[in-house]
């Protein structure tokens, strides 16, 4: 390798993202990289020529280690669509004036399905232009759903703060005691896949019931079955705990949590901000069976939650980085890294490259057999699927009774 390097991150944030851009940026240089530069949210920022020397920010290997424990996108990120090609080759013609600029030999895009579709055009464009530049894809989403790869880095640090948080809210609910009990209801983020949200099985075990009911959104949600269970398990305990997420739909179509309010908010990719699911069930109950309610969003705090990072997750997000650095320089574009699980036990994972083309826009969801058959909680396979992937942990670099990051002013 012997040009420059260009990296960004791009979609919803993880906690292991930076250090994929850790693995990135090691790798670059260990392989002979000028200069590494970073984008500056992503590709949208790259328009507007905003983009960083990592060198600046990133000077030893203390640095090295904060930022892979410093959750959120270090870079910034973007939600942005590129037009296709033949709708506005001007775009294209100034990105790739852009990097003809910097001398770029390689571009890394770390990021979900919709980001993978910008590495798929980009990729493509070069081919048709004749464009020396390679452009690879690095797998990020606390979401789990990109195609192709065992699973994606940010999943399994999402996943165990989710098993963690639900296991705490439960010892919590148990305290108080109520007349007609006490429903507690947690709204999780992955607004059409239920890895997240099947990940607060994590909870239970000997020490813990684990949630009630857990409803993923690869199912028709049926509200009034749901009330009519709720009033059942009420009947033999105090405190039942549901887990839900926010993607639930009704059997027409609508999103839960629009029944209770207005989604008005659509991104550059369609989709509606998804909020208040766990809200409108809360009062669906309360008004039903007149108990006591709490919903609980675990919004940013799940994606963001580095303190309870995954060892697997933080190193696997690494080796994605320099995987993907390995493979421009070893000449492959329009690729994505995926892992490659190998064995459960022990568990061991490897990487590859796959077609990106196969990868972007699509969306692995939770396979039916993986749910149990009432559609209420995840099965014994799901269990065993995650379970590794939220081993170990990275302990924080802790600066005056709190996590330090590596931080950038903006
Ligand atoms: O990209 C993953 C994700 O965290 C989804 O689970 C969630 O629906 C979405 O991002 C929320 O994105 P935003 O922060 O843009 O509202």
């Amino acid at each position: 390798m012997n040009g420059n390097i260009i990296v960004g991150q791009s979609g919803g944030p993880t906690a292991a993202i930076n250090s994929s851009l850790a693995g990135v940026y090691r790798t670059a240089k260990d392989r002979g990289a000028r200069k590494v530069f970073g984008m500056l949210h992503g590709i949208q920022g790259l328009l507007q020529e905003r983009y960083i020397d990592l060198s600046d920010y990133i000077k030893n290997d203390l640095d090295t280690e904060l930022l892979k424990r410093t959750p959120a996108a270090f870079l910034g990120s973007c939600r942005f669509k590129l037009p296709e090609i033949h709708e506005d080759r001007e775009v294209y013609e100034k990105i790739f004036g852009i990097l003809d600029k910097l001398d770029i030999e390689a571009f890394i895009y770390i990021g979900g399905n919709d980001s993978m579709d910008t590495i798929k055009k980009l990729s493509d464009y070069a081919i048709v232009t004749g464009h020396p530049t390679r452009f690879i894809g690095c797998p990020k989403t606390i979401d789990n759903d990109l195609a192709l790869t065992d699973h994606t880095p940010g999943y399994g640090s999402a996943a165990k703060y989710i098993g963690t948080s639900i296991k705490e809210i439960i010892r919590d609910s148990f305290c108080l005691e109520y007349e007609k009990g006490v429903v507690t209801i947690v709204e999780i983020m992955g607004r059409n896949a239920g890895w997240l949200t099947g990940s607060a099985s994590l909870s239970r075990g000997e020490d813990c019931c684990g949630p009630d009911l857990i409803y993923l959104p690869e199912l028709p949600f049926d509200l009034k079955k749901f009330g009519e269970k709720v009033k059942n398990l009420l009947s033999s305990k105090s405190s039942v705990v549901i887990a839900v997420s926010e993607g639930l739909r009704l059997s027409d179509g609508r999103y839960v949590c629009e029944l209770g309010q207005s989604l008005d908010f659509v991104d550059a990719f369609g989709h509606k901000q998804l909020s208040g699911t766990a809200n409108y069930l809360a009062s669906y109950v309360a008004g039903e069976i007149g108990c006591k309610t709490r919903s609980i969003e675990l919004s940013t705090l799940q994606r963001s939650g580095s303190h309870l990072a995954s060892r697997v997750d933080i190193l696997e997000a690494y080796q994605v980085g320099g995987a993907a650095v390995k493979a421009a320089d070893e000449g492959d574009s329009g690729k994505m890294v995926v892992l490659n699980r190998i064995s459960d036990d022990p568990y061991q994972c490897g990487t590859k490259v796959k077609d990106v083309h196969k990868i972007a826009n699509d969306e692995k969801l939770v396979p039916r057999k993986w749910m149990n058959e009432e559609g209420d909680y995840v099965a014994e396979e799901f269990i065993n699927y995650v379970r590794p992937l939220i081993q170990g942990d990275v302990s924080p670099i802790m600066v005056d009774g709190i996590p330090r990051h590596l931080f950038r002013p903006v």
